[in-house]
């Protein structure tokens, strides 16, 4: 069942939201999102689309999923935080991703910063990407995969294949946007507060590449500019890293 149109998506979505756009297929949903803010959307403006041909995800990567298999969707936001506090914005999203999926009764956790995981296995990303006063954050949401591409097959999931359970897009979407509107313009010294407790990565040893190498250290907290405190001092403020076991 495709419960993902343009109508549904409108009727369901919180009064935050001032305009919809929804594109059965589109390169990228940040792109577009981007190129609407270049042309004076409003904060909250959001683009959904079914199918993404040029799907991008964090450090250069693509984002692939098949058609009608995941939410896909971009917001524009122009929020009123300094400059250097919107990278907390993506950890809002993550933050809002748990938030809903608990609601589902889906336990997830996030990696840091902002990879949020069922178990062990990826089943969303955040792309945050700003221009002049406008943050995109786009999200991806696996749901209805039953298998992906090998080179992830070990590492992916959805909510379907974790769960054994269906689930439709429209209310993930739906509970991702009502939560990161609360998030996006409340007191935004509280995201940090509210990502801890979802930030599965704290605690564990991890591996992180620091430029001159691979770091392995216990992540001991988050900084209030969302960045990862490591044991021994460090402080990581980008990048990708594995949870140990
Ligand atoms: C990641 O690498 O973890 C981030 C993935 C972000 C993917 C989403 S899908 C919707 C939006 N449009 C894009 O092109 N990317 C983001």
């Amino acid at each position: 069942m495709n419960d993902l149109t343009a109508e549904s998506i409108r009727r369901a979505l919180p009064g935050w939201v001032p305009e919809v756009r929804f594109l059965p297929e589109t390169g990228s949903t940040n792109r577009v999102a981007m190129e609407w803010a270049a042309e004076g959307a409003a904060h909250g403006s959001l683009v959904v689309a079914d199918y993404q041909t040029a799907g991008r995800g964090r450090l250069e990567r693509t984002w692939l999923a098949p058609a009608g298999s995941s939410v896909l969707a971009s917001v524009v936001l122009r929020p009123s935080m300094e400059p250097g506090q919107r990278g907390l914005l993506a950890l809002a999203a993550a933050v809002a991703l748990c938030r809903c999926l608990e609601e589902l009764e889906v336990p997830a956790s996030v990696k840091w910063p902002n990879d949020v995981l069922l178990g062990d296995r990826k089943v969303a990303g955040m792309l945050s990407e700003a221009a002049g006063g406008v943050v995109v954050l786009g999200v991806g949401v696996n749901v209805k995969q039953q298998e992906f591409p090998e080179e992830i097959a070990a590492t992916a999931t959805s909510l379907e294949q974790f769960t054994g359970r269906r689930f439709g897009r429209l209310p993930v979407l739906e509970g991702l946007v009502r939560h990161l509107a609360r998030l996006v313009d409340g007191p935004v010294e509280q995201i940090v507060p509210s990502y801890r407790p979802w930030c599965g990565t704290l605690g564990r040893r991890v591996r992180v590449d620091v430029g001159s190498g691979p770091l392995e250290d216990l992540a001991a907290g988050i900084d209030p500019a969302g960045a990862l405190v490591l044991a021994g001092g460090r402080t990581i403020l980008a990048g990708d890293l594995v949870q140990l076991r």
